[in-house]
């Protein structure tokens, strides 16, 4: 049983991986499941807060008592997270957001041609919802966490993109060769804009989502 310690608190949470069309059948994704994203939905909710959660392509069953706003690309998610984020307290950004999207969007399904070579495909950057939300705040006092996933030098890097980005709260995973990789599981760090340091042995999410509230709750007093 969880301490209510979020009650009367607003909180937005990004799950899932954006998916960005190239045509009406065909997208660039990435293989983020959105479960870390869930479990941050489901602690915050048992802790008593009023969830917002905003998903992108996951495929699970809406979490009880959460608000959930279906989402597909990264476009679609920054609308989404700048108006829930207006009146919330804290901003989780848990979800896998494209960097870059096709710069062209073809109507019809792209055909292959008979003895011609495939055309490129051109990508523009989309914006880093992230660094936007950290740095204009909707709210004073709020409280915006970041997640990134690294495979060497995890601390180093971690804090440079705590810094980049300008957030108050960084999830920093360690991926690669020597870690389980699509694991239910998640081990981190968790890298406060403060200088603290949180390490979260390997464990289910719902431990490491519990370690972020616990933080995100220490900071909002
Ligand atoms: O820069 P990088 O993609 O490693 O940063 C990861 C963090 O930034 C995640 O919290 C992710 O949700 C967020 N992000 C974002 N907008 C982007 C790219 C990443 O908000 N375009």
């Amino acid at each position: 049983v969880r301490e209510p310690d979020l009650a009367g608190r607003h909180v937005v949470v990004s799950a899932g991986g954006t998916r960005e069309p190239l045509d009406p059948v065909r997208f660039l994704g990435n293989r983020s499941s959105g479960k870390q994203g869930y479990a941050l939905a489901r602690t915050a909710a048992a802790r008593g807060a009023r969830v917002t959660l905003v998903a992108a392509n996951a495929s699970m069953p809406d979490p009880a008592g959460v608000d959930v706003v279906p989402v597909g690309t990264a476009v679609e998610l920054r609308e989404a997270v700048l108006r829930a984020a207006a009146d919330a307290d804290a901003v989780v950004m848990a979800a896998a957001v494209a960097d870059f999207r096709p710069s062209a969007y073809a109507t019809g399904k792209i055909k292959k041609k008979d003895g011609e070579e495939p055309a490129p495909i051109a990508l523009v950057r989309n914006p880093d919802i992230l660094a936007e939300i950290s740095g204009a705040r909707a709210r004073s006092g709020q409280v915006v966490v970041g997640f990134a996933a690294e495979t060497d030098d995890v601390l180093a890097n971690g804090r440079a993109k705590l810094k980049r980005k300008g957030c108050d709260l960084l999830v920093v995973n360690e991926v690669g060769e020597r870690k389980t990789f699509g694991s239910e599981e998640n081990e981190a760090v968790v890298l406060g804009a403060d200088g603290s340091e949180t390490p979260v042995a390997h464990g289910p999410k719902e431990a490491l989502a519990d370690t972020v509230w616990d933080l995100v709750a220490r900071r909002l007093g």
